[in-house]
């Protein structure tokens, strides 16, 4: 099982699409092991978007980043980091594909709505990050042996 890092970023937050955001993540069937609302600081910002720090939009997504409180959570799930990517769609709200969060929520380039890790390695950086130990749960979820088929020993 994979662990992903989901923010929900100031616009969620702002135009009132947490619940529905979340709901989409639970409805697939992934397991919600941590959440809690925060104010991104710009420290934290520079830092989780590092990657971009050349490129001419950065000033800008760090003020964007740290406008307004956000929603960070950890989900878990097989194959999660590349599901949620798919679910998330396209970076450029105007270019996702109708279906994904983006492209149903956001037309904008930067005010996108959401973030999630792009691999497996950044998931377990980013985590360590935002969260501490205590603050992820383990827990079996009820509906388990519906989500996945695991009459064969494995989780299918
Ligand atoms: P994220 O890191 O937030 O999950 O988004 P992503 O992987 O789909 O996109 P990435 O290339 O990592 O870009 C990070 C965030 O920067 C903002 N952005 N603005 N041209 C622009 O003004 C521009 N390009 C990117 C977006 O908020 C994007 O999510
Ligand atoms: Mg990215």
């Amino acid at each position: 099982m994979e662990k992903t890092l989901i923010i929900l970023k100031p616009d969620a937050l702002q135009r009132r699409l947490l619940g529905k955001i979340i709901s989409r993540f639970e409805e697939k069937g992934f397991q919600i092991i941590g959440l809690k609302m925060i104010q991104i600081s710009e420290t934290m910002a520079r830092q989780h978007y590092a990657e971009h720090e050349s490129k001419d939009f950065f000033e800008p997504l760090v003020k964007y980043t740290t406008s307004a409180p956000v929603i960070v959570m950890v989900l878990k799930g097989k194959n999660i980091v590349e599901i949620a990517r798919k679910m998330m769609g396209a970076t450029f709200g105007f270019r996702a594909e109708p279906g994904t969060i983006r492209g149903d929520y956001a037309v904008s380039n930067r005010f996108n709505l959401i973030h999630g890790s792009d691999s497996s390695a950044a998931a377990e950086r980013e985590i360590a990050a935002f969260f501490h130990k205590g603050e992820l749960f383990e827990y079996q979820p009820a509906d388990f042996s519906w989500i996945y088929d695991l009459s064969t020993g494995n989780i299918i």
